[in-house]
């Protein structure tokens, strides 16, 4: 089978899988039901509880300025990896420039000029971000105080020169992995993850082969931003993760939580259907895999500590009980289809465009509607609640 990027590229079924993910992974662009922007609720609680966190290290951390040029060529620079279309990056980096801002007028007396860099996967919907940001889509009436660009790219990789950034954050970027491992897609081994879209709960040599790759590329990530980021800047990481006592089988924590994870129970059996119904054969089925890993922090914190250049400030982790909101959460409890069509569209805005690159946007649509079908079929999930679990990490530039 060959597949197609959004770019209309072409490659061979399993390099699409590892060389060339970052080719069409993304959240589902634009504003539609469907769409990231309509729900990234998760990731904006999650913003929300990190937030004490991250002003106390702006507040705690060494202003830069240019003792040798004019005050007015100090230029600060931020970065959001990983930044999607939606609101919660606007938000975070407009939060970290403004408290920045005000303590360079009430510590130094000066204000700087700010660089935010909104920084995502090629595939990344940076049109919506773009319109944004020029207040095409926004009555927001509150001046932007600093210049804007885009950079395509993965942060797997370097992305900017040496030592230029002040801040860089990740906010629920990190848990999405580079690729597929290669074992993983060997048909027929240990390693084929048979009857699963992922890993929890999945065989110990799957999960295994995930973790290897998870710790490559949380050594990479870091070996990048460590060149990249100025001594005594911040990196502030958000990522799914899960505590130091859960095995890396056990992604999701609790019974309630899988039953209930976008990822998990439904999904496979949303894959099944299409499978019986002789839509795809097997293999189509257990191609899927979600590059997706939820590391401890004793995972983030060995990588941290081997790669050296940062001292970690502060390191938590955290749960976020999906639909914080208790309105949406009471609403959801009495209608099945409602909560169904609502999980559908999370996993749509979330996973959209790596089914559809696996088995097209007809088939894609099928496997949405029998998701859909299982969730609001299935009213004992209605009193379940789900968990996500965080890891806060921030660090400074050494
Ligand atoms: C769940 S979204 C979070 C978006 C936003 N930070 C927020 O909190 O709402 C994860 C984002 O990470 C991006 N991403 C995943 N892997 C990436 C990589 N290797 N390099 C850059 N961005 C990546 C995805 O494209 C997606 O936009």
């Amino acid at each position: 089978m060959m597949a197609r990027s959004s770019s209309g590229e072409s490659c061979a079924e399993s390099d699409k899988w590892t060389g060339g993910l970052h080719r069409f992974l993304c959240m589902q662009g634009g504003n539609h039901d469907g769409s990231y922007a309509k729900n990234s609720e998760a990731p904006a609680s999650a913003i929300t509880l990190c937030k004490p966190i991250l002003l106390a290290a702006i507040r705690s951390m060494r202003l830069f300025a240019r003792e040798d040029e004019g005050s007015h060529s100090c230029s600060i620079r931020v970065v959001d990896l990983g930044c999607a279309t939606g609101y919660n990056t606007l938000a975070t980096v407009g939060m970290v420039v403004e408290s920045l801002r005000e303590r360079y007028i009430g510590e130094l007396g000066f204000e700087p000029e700010f660089e935010a860099f909104f920084s995502d996967l090629p595939s990344n919907d940076f049109n919506s971000l773009f319109r944004s940001l020029s207040g095409m889509d926004s009555n927001e009436k509150k001046p932007r105080r600093y210049f804007v660009a885009g950079v395509p790219g993965t942060f797997y990789r370097r992305l900017f020169p040496g030592g230029k950034l002040h801040v860089a954050v990740s906010l629920s970027a990190l848990h999405w992995l580079s690729q597929i491992p290669g074992e993983v897609l060997d048909k027929g081994s240990r390693t084929w993850n048979k009857g699963r879209a992922w890993i929890d709960g999945a065989k110990e040599e799957v999960v295994e082969a995930y973790s290897r790759q998870s710790e490559e590329d949380l050594d990479n990530f870091l070996k990048c931003r460590k060149e990249e980021i100025a001594e005594g800047g911040i990196l502030f990481m958000l990522m799914g993760g899960r505590p130091n006592s859960q095995e890396p089988g056990n992604q999701l924590g609790d019974a309630e939580s899988r039953a209930k994870h976008p990822f998990a129970t439904s999904m496979d059996q949303a894959w099944q259907d299409l499978l019986n119904e002789g839509l795809i054969d097997e293999e189509t089925r257990d191609g899927f895999n979600i590059p997706a890993y939820m590391r401890s922090m004793e995972e983030v914190e060995r990588a941290m500590l081997k790669c050296g250049g940062f001292e970690i400030q502060k390191m938590e982790y955290k749960r976020i009980r999906e639909h914080s909101d208790q309105k949406k959460r009471e609403e959801l409890i009495t209608d099945p289809v409602s909560h169904g069509r609502a999980k559908a569209n999370l996993v749509r805005a979330t996973l959209g465009p790596i089914v559809e690159a696996h088995i097209g946007p007809h088939l894609s649509e099928e496997l949405f509607q029998r998701f859909e079908r299982r969730v609001s079929s299935d009213v004992s999930l209605l009193r379940k609640t789900c968990f996500y679990g965080v890891i806060i990490v921030c660090a400074i530039r050494k």
